[in-house]
């Protein structure tokens, strides 16, 4: 298979596990291209994308930019808190009005669950979620699941713990969804408090002890405490939950293998993880933002090719 089954990326529960395997094999091959002196190839020469962002960011933003320049595509960005977004304009008013100046695809960010799923029933272009509320973060699950794979070879049967924040967390969904496209056992833990109600009905294992979550996987992949997103107190205090749910080299040292620790970014050092272990070798966090310019060419190349 060289297409992938859908024009859009809105989230990783309607791909295929086809779609996310084409989309993880082509990232391998622009990891390469961007490793090279000259790191730019044509492949979206004439394709005009605008990078749309209505909630703060700086990997995702950075790195679909990068993404998009390595491609050689025209690159136009928008942020809201500058925008006549605060003059009242409608989202579909907005992007419209962008759309009118011929561009091609749309790379959208907004803190409504659904916002780019509506956008895709209203405009022509490709869309491309790149975080939407609480709902999905699908090209972060992406780029997880790439360094995983570099990192422990195929993720058939491995065992991913995803701990901290789950409720709030749109990196966790999208994560579940891609590690059981490609075979791999998933666990979530933390606070009951931070753990959605039937989240089980996923077909994750629950687990509320850090120390045993840490004693049965193979990668940790640790959340942010989202505390922008929390309306009322989840659990007594940061320090608390750093007391119970944060991760530090002691705890890692005691386990009777290495494990790979990941982290979405960006962190909140001393809560859910401490400094020794988010600077350590055992921590992949940088090498997961290196992947992420990788996977978001293998994405927009892909969609280029599903166009209307
Ligand atoms: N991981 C992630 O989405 O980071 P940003 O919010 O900085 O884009």
């Amino acid at each position: 298979m060289s297409q992938l089954s859908t024009r859009h990326l809105l989230g990783i529960k309607n791909l295929t596990e086809e779609d996310v395997n084409l989309i993880l094999d082509t990232a391998e091959n622009f990891k390469e291209v961007i490793n090279r002196p000259i790191k730019k190839v044509p492949s979206l020469r004439d394709i005009t994308i605008a990078n749309i962002f209505f909630e703060n960011s700086t990997r995702t933003r950075l790195s679909f930019e990068l993404a998009e320049k390595r491609l050689s595509a025209d690159v136009v960005n928008f942020s809201s808190s500058n925008s006549s977004v605060k003059k009242g304009e409608t989202l579909v008013d907005t992007v419209n009005n962008i759309l009118s100046m011929k561009v091609d695809m749309v790379v959208m960010r907004h803190s409504s669950p659904g916002a780019p799923h509506f956008l895709s029933k209203n405009i022509s272009a490709n869309i491309v979620n790149a975080g939407d509320g609480t709902h999905e973060h699908p090209t972060q699950a992406l780029l997880d699941a790439f360094s995983m794979r570099e990192k422990l070879g195929d993720l058939q049967g491995k065992k991913i713990a995803i701990i901290g924040d789950i409720l709030h967390s749109r990196v966790a969904l999208s994560n579940i969804f891609c590690l059981q496209k490609l075979g791999a056992e998933v666990m979530v833990c933390g606070p009951i408090t931070l753990l959605p109600k039937h989240i089980e009905s996923l077909g994750v294992k629950v687990e509320l002890d850090v120390r045993k979550a840490l004693a049965w996987c193979d990668v940790a992949n640790v959340l942010r405490i989202q505390l922008e997103r929390q309306q009322i107190k989840y659990f007594p205090s940061l320090r608390e939950y750093s007391l119970y749910y944060g991760i530090n080299k002691k705890m890692l040292q005691q386990l009777d293998k290495e494990i790979v620790v990941m982290h979405p970014g960006p962190i909140n050092r001393g809560v859910e993880l401490s400094s020794d272990v988010a600077d350590s070798k055992q921590a992949i966090i940088l090498q997961q933002v290196e992947n992420g310019v990788a996977v978001r060419m293998a994405v927009l190349y892909l969609l280029a090719g599903v166009r209307s």
